[in-house]
């Protein structure tokens, strides 16, 4: 079985990967500090996939960290998501955010030209786009100005990437451009684990429901879209997950000195108030919402044209979107204990 090194396999979107790699014939090897996940996640994992998982504790920053792994598990590529991912907190603390974000990858890829490990997929974000000027937004849309440090470090990391394989170092790259990952394992053994108050709309949306937060507030209803409230396209982590296995099985018939960069997104976009309705009906409850202000800083709509990640890599999503929200909604109810 091929070892896959996933940095940050204990995360979100790492953890679902790692399901959907094991499905695939893969071997992931999980390094991951768990500075914004919960060790137990690994024994869920191991309960989803009924067989231990291999992983590491550390920081993917620290080579000595990779040496030990490495000489344990020489794996032969690389899913790298770890990362901070908090964009309000990056504004606050910027170095925290280039050091992890930036300085991580290039210490990746020190590392893998060293042992001649060649294909890797980063994880990058529609935040690259920034505000739109044309709709929905191909691979070749130009990026923006970032808005936050966080969006920054994906442009930058992106850039990297780019200059690495100019350099004609033997590596293999794709980035993934996600947009907005939603839903949890159909188990609701896995899910998002957010650190605090959500920054994103779906986790709090279920934490609304369960009663953790009194109510939600959308941020403005006169925008010009359908209904005045944002646009995103959002999708389900599983169908994001099997997004990286496609990517990982396409450099491998690459040859060396290989960049490309996909959207990974479902090529709909839908509002928050239409992310409201859909969750009350497809769970069956009623949602304290309120409408507020507009908030300084955000897109007001986005989503993806998929047709080159369909045709190239043959990647379509299986999921829709009242699964996405009846799968957040599972997870949350189940949140107790070892997790909560
Ligand atoms: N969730 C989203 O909405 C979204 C959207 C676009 C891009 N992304 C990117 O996808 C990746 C994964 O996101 P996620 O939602 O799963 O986030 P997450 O916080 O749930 O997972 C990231 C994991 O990386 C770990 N980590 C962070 N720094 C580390 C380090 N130096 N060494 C080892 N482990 C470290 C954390 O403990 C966590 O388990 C990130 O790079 C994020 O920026 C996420």
């Amino acid at each position: 079985m091929k070892k896959i090194l996933i940095t940050g396999g204990a995360g979100y979107i790492g953890s679902h990967t790692a399901v959907e790699l094991v499905k695939a014939g893969y071997e992931p090897i999980i390094l991951d500090d768990f500075s914004n996940s919960n060790p137990n996640v690994i024994n869920r994992l191991s309960e989803i996939l009924g067989k231990d998982v291999i992983y590491f504790e550390g920081d993917c920053n620290d080579k000595e960290v990779l040496e030990s792994v490495y000489a344990a598990h020489a794996f032969e590529g690389v899913i790298h998501f770890a990362a901070f991912k908090a964009v309000g907190e990056s504004t606050q603390f910027p170095l925290k955010y280039y050091q992890n974000n930036v300085g991580s990858l290039t210490v990746l890829l020190d590392f893998m030209q060293q042992k001649g490990v060649k294909n890797i997929v980063f994880s990058s974000s529609c935040t690259v786009y920034g505000q739109p000027d044309q709709l929905p937004v191909t691979e070749e849309t130009p990026r923006k100005d970032a808005e936050s440090p966080y969006g920054n470090t994906k442009k930058i990391c992106e850039d990297i990437l780019v200059d690495f394989v100019k350099s004609k170092a033997k590596v293999r790259v794709v980035s993934l451009r996600y947009f907005n990952p939603v839903g949890a394992h159909p188990s609701a053994k896995i899910g998002e684990l957010p650190n605090g108050t959500p920054n994103n709309l779906v986790p709090f949306v279920t934490q609304t429901a369960a009663g953790i937060r009194e109510k939600i507030t959308v941020f403005g209803d006169d925008y010009d879209t359908v209904d005045g409230s944002c646009i995103r396209d959002f999708i389900h982590v599983m169908d994001l997950a099997n997004a990286h296995v496609k990517a990982l099985a396409y450099l491998e018939k690459q040859a060396d000195c290989f960049y490309d960069v996909f959207n990974v997104g479902t090529g709909n976009g839908n509002s928050v108030l239409e992310i409201i309705k859909t969750f009350e009906k497809v769970n069956d409850l009623k949602l304290n919402y309120t409408i507020g202000p507009r908030r300084p800083g955000d897109v007001v709509k986005i989503w993806a044209d998929t047709q080159k990640i369909n045709q190239v890599l043959g990647w379509y999503p299986q999921y829709s979107l009242e699964d996405s929200l009846r799968d957040s909604w599972n997870w949350e109810k189940s949140l107790s204990g070892e997790l909560a």
